[in-house]
């Protein structure tokens, strides 16, 4: 009987596989089998690492638990002997035993045994990410969709420094593609959209996402300088993921953890992670490199509500609460184009009558116009946006 191990946090269980495949679930302070039908663990094992096989490791774990997953899988590579530079010296590829499958039949049926566990650990309105390159990404993409997957988006990570193609026979492979689908095309998957257009200066972020490979003090090496993981992922592009499709709070599986990545970044924005891997050095590694990071402040993630989770309000309720006056002028920005409001709350444009937005987009000859945040008016001598009054009204709902 094999083990897999849990770290020695909170869920004090241990999960071990018999030589049937079959997952078995003992209490390791009693030491005594409860069961081995696993919808009976008591607690999904939060922020620990499970060391073994993933799809017995996901098979052990409650059915619609977990809110995301972030898959790193092997890409199956293919390498055809040793690389080399121009100057002879090797290059550090990944030829590792957990990247070799014996063809892609058998690589495709590794791929759908252990996409269909995530899916069975999905929440229903959960998703899931992948990456992976030209290798596999196809294979792993068909097989998500025959799974009931429904793809969101392939995002293309544009690798700032990316390894030269030492043969000069292929392009430069300078990018990696993740692919984000949610569990099914029903699921009502999470997606922070103004946070991410927030901090892209106010542009919708796009499916092309610039970044450095992981190099520099983010590396994991040992005593000897040696990378400890070959395909250690940056922590920035994790990072973009966990904060665009997921909430403080939500548990993330990764099931090919290597050392940690998903980890480090879920604690540090105050997510729960679940890791699966196989490879106990790399599960030593990540636990140590998790231990050490410290968990942002909150108020460095909490996702700002998004416009649309806001409450209505009408332009009226500003003329009702005595924000603004019937009679009053308003303006845009430049005081070029210039309305009065009405006390029914509509605005009046020579002898036009309409809503703020309909009066802003015929003031400016365009087909549509967000009122709000075209029009003003003056407080003390300054131009004060209707959207600032708006926030106002906001909060009072709020707090009523
Ligand atoms: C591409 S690496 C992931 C690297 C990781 N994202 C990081 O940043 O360190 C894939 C990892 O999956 C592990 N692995 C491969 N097959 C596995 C399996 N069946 N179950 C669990 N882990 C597995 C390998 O040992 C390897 O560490």
């Amino acid at each position: 009987m094999r083990s897999l191990r849990t770290g020695a946090t909170s869920a004090a269980v241990r999960i071990q596989v018999s030589r049937n495949g079959r997952p078995a679930l003992e209490s390791r302070v009693g030491a005594k089998a409860l069961s081995e039908n696993f919808a009976l663990i008591p607690e999904l094992p939060l922020d620990q690492v499970l060391v073994g096989d993933c799809v017995a490791a996901m098979n052990a774990l409650p059915a619609g638990s977990v809110d995301l997953v972030f898959a790193d899988p092997p890409y199956n590579l293919q390498l055809g002997g040793d690389l080399r530079r121009p100057d002879d010296s090797l290059v550090d590829a990944v030829d590792d035993d957990w990247d070799k499958f014996s063809s892609f039949a058998d690589y495709d049926a590794f791929t759908r045994d252990w996409l269909s566990a995530c899916r069975r650990v999905l929440k229903p309105d959960g998703a899931l990410w992948v990456i992976g390159s030209y290798h596999n990404i196809f294979r792993v993409g068909a097989i998500l969709q025959d799974l009931g997957f429904w793809m969101l988006n392939d995002i293309v990570w544009r690798k700032a420094n990316p390894m030269p193609n030492f043969r000069g026979r292929r392009f430069t492979n300078a990018h990696e593609t993740l692919i984000w689908a949610a569990r099914g095309e029903n699921s009502k998957y999470t997606f922070h959209y103004e946070a991410l257009k927030g901090g892209n200066d106010d542009l919708q972020m796009r499916s092309d996402w610039y970044l450095p490979l992981c190099t520099g003090e983010e590396r994991l090496r040992d005593g000897a300088g040696a990378k400890v993981h070959p395909t250690q992922k940056p922590e920035a592009l994790l990072a973009r993921v966990m904060l665009s499709a997921s909430n403080p709070g939500d548990v993330i599986l990764d099931p090919f953890f290597g050392t940690g990545t998903t980890g480090a970044v879920a604690k540090a924005l105050g997510r729960h992670f679940i890791g699966c891997e196989r490879e106990q050095v790399y599960a030593d590694a990540a636990r140590a490199r998790i231990a050490g990071i410290t968990p942002l402040p909150p108020e460095a993630f909490a996702t700002a509500p998004s416009k649309r989770s806001e409450p209505r309000v009408p332009f009226l309720s500003l003329v009702e609460a005595g924000l603004v006056k019937a009679g009053e002028t308003v303006f845009d920005a430049k005081r070029r184009h210039s309305a009065t409001i009405r006390a029914d709350g509509t605005l009046l444009l020579g002898p036009a009558v309409g809503s703020i937005h309909k009066i802003g987009a015929l003031a400016q000859g365009l087909p549509a116009c967000n009122g709000w945040t075209f029009w003003h008016v003056e407080r003390k001598g300054e131009l004060l946006l209707l959207d600032v009054l708006r926030t106002g009204i906001r909060a009072e709902m709020a707090a009523a």
